[in-house]
């Protein structure tokens, strides 16, 4: 069975309490719900993680190449800030997609530019909870 992790950004935790009007109400464990029912009828093994250290973004994402078949990644506000979130995506050969819950090119300017997604295949956002569920199928036919 292909296995897949799906890594969550800062803040992420507070997800269904945080900022309602753009996130929603479903929580970090609605969400996980869905994933992992997706991923069974898609016959894939999910690791779900989430973290508000930069730091251990990182070692989640260097151990894809050896532990996973494919990486999908919602940075958070990382994914304005950080090079080093960027250089250790492109160090993984394995398939990548970043996502988001808000649009953010719909959002302000500081959202608008995404310094993580030149990283990865390719980006899926502003589809709320469901933009895991389209990174789950997308990332199905990658691997
Ligand atoms: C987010 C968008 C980011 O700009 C923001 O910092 C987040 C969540 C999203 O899923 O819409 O924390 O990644």
């Amino acid at each position: 069975m292909k296995k897949i992790i799906i890594i969550n950004g800062p803040n992420l935790n507070l997800l269904g309490i945080r900022e309602t009007k753009i996130y929603g109400k479903s929580s970090l464990e609605d969400i996980k719900k869905i994933s992992i029912n997706k991923c069974n009828d898609l016959n894939l093994n999910l690791s779900f993680v989430q973290s508000n250290s930069e730091s251990e973004i990182i070692d989640y994402i260097h151990k894809t190449e050896k532990d996973f078949d494919g990486l999908i990644i919602n940075p958070a506000a990382y994914t304005h800030t950080s090079l080093a979130l960027l250089d250790a995506l492109k160090a993984i050969s394995k398939p990548k997609i970043e996502i988001h819950i808000s649009n953010i090119y719909s959002r302000e300017e500081y959202r608008k530019k995404s310094l993580t997604s030149s990283g990865v295949d390719g980006i899926i956002c502003g589809f709320g909870p469901n933009s895991y569920i389209l990174a789950i199928e997308a990332i199905k036919r990658l691997i």
